[in-house]
């Protein structure tokens, strides 16, 4: 590597994350392989010369943000390579591995980067980073790989009370409606090893829960060691004292899974279980691989052997051809499911995808509309009546910090994931304490520490 080093250290590098935790742990990556290669990180975008924004492609919306974003770089842009004689806005993520060289149209980028190329990136910013050129320079790279998982990297984390741990990448389902095979490639595992290095030195760093993290989190497998053996084996670790999983599968939910979940304290009893759909003829479309009814029974399932389970779900309203008919399947199941809360999207077109193929965007924006607004309606009066009959119940809360909206109160989380909000005690984050929920609403529990009570209302 033949790097202008006096560049490099004196180049500043402002990165923004947008999308799902899959980004947010990946820029982790992206932070830890810039500091190494000795490029400092600035919170202040004012004074970094370069930019990078880690992008997100699954709703149009996601497209939107990103594009005004750029635009405002513009005046920054002009500014820095009038003083300095260069300026880099690198795009990375799924909306990068996406649209590739398409994104050079944008006057402003000049650097797209895939989610499997992060490595890369101090070669690639050198590259796009020479002083003194009259036209901008221009790197991409955007190969999917079918092995990497970034071992032996030591993600640069903020601190915190939890910690992002990718355990696989990559999805292998091709849901219809779904860029994510496209912008992520094929699902690969870390090893069982390296993961439980990770997180016995997140434990002594102080981190106090993990969250482990994949595209399709429990389709995890490496050298015969299943989902169940690993979530044990993290559960394990001393000093963890809670962990979680996001996103995972209805198909991938074998007994043993459960029992682990069931069987393990510190296991968080929260399963978020998207559904997408009700209705069997728009499932089929949409490649899940369940119906409505296998959806209900594994929903009976999980609560009977896991007691007190909390189940989230996502659900996309006005799929191609979906009816009156459908959305009425869809109804029905929230309502036999009785989810404690739901991600409601309506459906997106996504180039590229087997339904933007085959199925035209037929659902009229106003349909949409109408179905995502009763959708919520019955959900929220689902989860308001969930929240409301924890009242007078006590809870075990992991305390994250302080609430914006209410001065002189912590948050912190339920087992079921249930944002708490409750008067500061003596006790930090990261510490678990007893909490008495006293008023709730759909969103969010309020209660108070039950070794020091105070006594509140909404
Ligand atoms: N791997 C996860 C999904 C990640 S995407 C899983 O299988 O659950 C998160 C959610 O975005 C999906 O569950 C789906 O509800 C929604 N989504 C994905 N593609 C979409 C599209 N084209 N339009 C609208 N919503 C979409
Ligand atoms: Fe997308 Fe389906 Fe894979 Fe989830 S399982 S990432 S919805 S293709
Ligand atoms: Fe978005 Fe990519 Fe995550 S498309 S939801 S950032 S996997």
């Amino acid at each position: 590597m033949d790097w202008q080093w006096e560049n490099v250290f004196r180049m500043k590098v402002f990165l923004e994350t947008y999308g799902c935790q899959m980004n947010v742990s990946d820029s982790e990556v992206v932070r830890a392989v810039l500091a190494h290669a000795g490029y400092e990180l600035s919170s202040v975008i004012e004074e970094a010369e370069v930019v990078l924004i880690n992008t997100c492609a699954i709703r149009e919306n996601a497209y939107r943000k990103i594009y005004g974003r750029l635009d405002t770089l513009r005046p920054l842009r002009k500014k820095m390579r009038q003083e300095k004689g260069r300026f880099v806005v690198g795009l990375l993520g799924c909306m990068a591995q996406n649209m590739k060289e398409a994104m050079f149209r944008h006057p402003v980028v000049n650097l797209v980067v895939g989610p499997d190329n992060y490595r890369a990136l101090p070669d690639l910013i050198d590259k796009v980073s020479k002083t003194g050129q009259k036209k901008d320079l221009k790197e991409i790279d955007a190969d999917l790989s079918e092995y990497e998982t970034y071992q032996g990297i030591d993600p640069k984390r903020f601190d915190g009370v939890n910690a992002w741990v990718t355990v696989m990448r990559g999805c292998d389902n091709f849901c219809t409606f779904c860029v994510v095979p496209y912008t992520r490639g094929r699902e690969r595992s870390r090893t069982l090893d390296d993961i439980l290095c990770e997180v016995r030195s997140l434990s002594a760093q102080g981190f106090r829960q993990v969250t482990l993290l994949g595209q399709n989190v429990n389709s995890y497998h490496a050298e015969g060691v299943s989902f169940a053996d690993l979530m044990t084996a993290v559960a394990d670790v001393p000093g963890i004292e809670r962990v979680r999983f996001t996103s995972p599968h209805p198909k991938d939910f074998p007994e043993p899974l459960l029992e682990a979940i069931a069987a393990h304290p510190n296991i968080c009893k929260h399963i978020h279980l998207p559904l997408q759909s009700g209705s069997d003829r728009i499932l089929e479309m949409m490649n899940r691989t369940y119906t409505q009814e296998e959806f209900i029974r594994l929903a009976t399932k999980i609560r009977r052997i896991i007691p007190n389970v909390s189940i989230t779900t996502d659900i996309i309203v006005g799929f191609p051809t979906e009816t009156e008919a459908d959305h009425k399947e869809t109804i029905h199941t929230v309502k036999a499911v009785e989810f404690d809360n739901a991600y409601i999207f309506k459906y997106s077109e996504r180039k590229g995808t087997i339904a933007s193929k085959k199925f035209p965007d037929d659902v009229p924006a106003e349909v949409k509309t109408t179905r995502i607004v009763q959708l919520f309606d019955v959900q929220h009066q689902i989860s308001f009546m969930k929240n409301t009959s924890k009242i007078g119940t006590t809870l075990p809360v992991l305390i994250e910090g302080e609430t914006e909206k209410r001065p002189g109160f912590h948050m912190g989380k339920s087992p079921g994931n249930m944002t708490v909000i409750f008067p500061e005690t003596s006790h930090l984050p990261g510490e678990i304490i007893s909490i008495e929920i006293t008023d709730a609403t759909t969103a969010t529990l309020l209660g108070q520490s039950v070794s020091s009570p105070v006594l509140i209302t909404l």
